[in-house]
């Protein structure tokens, strides 16, 4: 069966084929990056303009490099949220349209359950074993999920304010370090000292469930840490172009090395308690490479594999994840699936 995605929810514009849930045929992001650079992070207005401009000539060039047809197709998958409103009505309504005049079932995909299928993605030869406990860690969502089969998840950890990966943003920004800050962040940190500055981990107590382990997350006090060190050295008024380049560097590495600390503390806590066969880790923040050599040196005495996604691009916001999980859910259910107006833009995070 073959899936095509399509991911609109921030600032790419994705689409993708993918045969049975695995096999990538081809996978085009046309990327925003360099628009939201000058603002330092994502207009929804500004990217909303740009998705109606990108959807449709993302859409052909991936059917093209896929060497697919319309008939080729078996089904839809589009993104109904968490997202920027604006920006998911392009995908959505695209994919309505295009499942009622090409007579295509529609599957809406969450698109944090979308990231969950980053690691399915390229790894048509590999087996997987549930439960997976998984780590989605992305811009705008930090969750830790038991997943006990295709279509069955139980959120059990989340951020209580920011993201990973929002912190890295704001992080990045208050240090000069440009936009998307991830990147330049890990960057910035090989040159620095992680132990320059002992940043506080935040402690939270029972989780939002009320149980007394702790799988929830917390940065918002990291980065005012960060500010505050950034502020104590150079004033209240300081320009970001102005910091020294060692101590940013330094100060980038104590900071990376904080956040990963804490998401990996938070994995190591759940897979004590719930045996998992497999841990993942996807979303954006899965691209960074600290975070993939502290998750292997410290969740390699639970013995079973850790996985990321085989590439990059299906880290970061992709339609390809979007096609793989389409294509799980309408195995489960495909009688779910035939209503081409089955999918609303919505906010919402619940799955
Ligand atoms: O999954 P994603 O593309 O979008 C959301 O769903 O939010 O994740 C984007 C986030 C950004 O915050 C970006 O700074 C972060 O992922 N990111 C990274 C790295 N690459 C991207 N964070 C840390 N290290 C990286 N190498
Ligand atoms: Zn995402």
């Amino acid at each position: 069966m073959r899936v095509l995605g399509i991911e609109t929810s921030c600032d790419e514009t994705a689409a993708s084929v993918v045969e049975n849930g695995t096999k990538v045929l081809s996978n085009v992001i046309a990327s925003q990056i360099d628009l939201h650079k000058k603002t330092g992070g994502v207009v929804p207005e500004v990217a909303a303009r740009e998705h109606i401009l990108k959807i449709i000539p993302v859409i052909k060039e991936t059917l093209e490099q896929g060497g697919c047809e319309w008939k080729d197709i078996d089904g839809i998958a589009a993104v109904p949220g968490p997202g920027l409103i604006s920006a998911l009505l392009t995908g959505t309504l695209t994919a309505s349209t295009l499942a009622l005049v090409k007579e295509k079932p529609l599957i809406p995909v969450h698109h944090i359950l979308g990231h969950i299928y980053g690691n399915w993605c390229g790894r048509e030869k590999e087996k997987f074993e549930f439960p997976i406990l998984i780590l989605t860690v992305s811009g705008g969502h930090n969750d830790l999920i038991l997943m006990k089969n295709h279509g069955e998840f139980e959120l059990i950890g989340q951020s209580r304010d920011d993201a990973a990966g929002e912190a890295f943003d704001k992080v990045a920004k208050l240090l000069g370090l440009g936009y998307p800050g991830g990147p330049a962040i890990q960057k910035a940190a090989l040159e620095g000292n992680k132990n320059a500055f002992d940043f506080p981990k935040a402690k939270l107590g029972s989780n939002s469930n009320g149980n007394s382990e702790i799988f929830d997350y917390s940065f918002s006090g990291l980065k005012t840490a960060v500010l505050y060190a950034v502020q104590e050295k150079y004033g209240k008024d300081y320009l970001p172009e102005k910091l020294n380049r060692k101590f940013v560097c330094d100060t980038a590495a104590s900071f990376q090395k904080t956040v990963v600390d804490t998401l990996i503390d938070r994995l190591e806590n759940a897979a004590d308690k719930y045996n998992p066969k497999e841990i993942h880790i996807a979303g954006g923040v899965s691209a960074n490479l600290a975070l993939r050599e502290e998750a292997k040196t410290r969740l390699v005495k639970f013995n079973v594999p850790i996985k990321y996604p085989v590439d990059i691009s299906y880290c970061t916001d992709n339609a390809a994840m979007i096609a793989s999980c389409g294509y799980f859910l309408f195995n489960k259910d495909p009688n779910k699936y035939k209503n081409w107006q089955n999918i609303q833009p919505s906010a919402d995070f619940t799955f």
